[in-house]
């Protein structure tokens, strides 16, 4: 199944909906330290998590470190400064997704890591800044699932 990786992110509660919506799908969700919270951090506690949805969880010291265990995927890098729409894709099982942190997004050398196509945005209307990162990975997760025939849901 696909790979989400927020790296270092900052908001517990937005990280808690993601452990929850990667352990409702089969999503190995990889995050990359430094990070804003502890994993054992109340408010990840209060979204009702439990110990299987946070077992599912690894974290990793640096980007690289993280990319490497995954054995160089093919990677989409996901912010509102790409231009290739979410859904244009053919997506296929082993992709990994790499979100930025909520206040800064990723690094733009970080962004330009992967071709332009690979670079993708979710569409908004003129003027707006951005979507809450929860929301962005719950679309892009159901976009790439969806086009899997949602295999292995029911
Ligand atoms: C709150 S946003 C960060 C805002 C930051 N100022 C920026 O422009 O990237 C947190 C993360 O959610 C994802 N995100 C939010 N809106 C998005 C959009 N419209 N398209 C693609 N990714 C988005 C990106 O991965 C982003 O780094």
């Amino acid at each position: 199944m696909f790979s989400l990786i927020l790296y270092e992110p900052e908001i517990p509660p937005n990280t808690g909906n993601i452990i929850r919506l990667c352990a409702n799908t089969g999503v190995h969700l990889h995050l990359v330290e430094p990070m804003g919270f502890e994993l054992d951090e109340p408010r990840l506690k209060r979204a009702g998590l439990d110990y299987r949805e946070f077992a599912r969880v690894k974290t990793h010291a640096s980007l690289e470190d993280c990319l490497s265990s995954l054995s160089g995927p093919r990677l989409f890098t996901l912010s509102t400064r790409a231009s290739t729409r979410h859904d244009a894709p053919d997506f296929r099982k082993d992709d990994a997704f790499l979100f930025g942190p909520e206040t800064r997004g990723l690094p733009q050398e970080v962004l330009e890591s992967v071709p332009p196509d690979q670079r993708l945005r979710l569409p908004m209307r003129a003027g707006s800044r951005s979507l809450n990162l929860s929301n962005t990975a719950a679309v892009v997760v159901y976009e790439a699932w969806r086009q899997l025939g949602f295999e292995g849901g029911g």
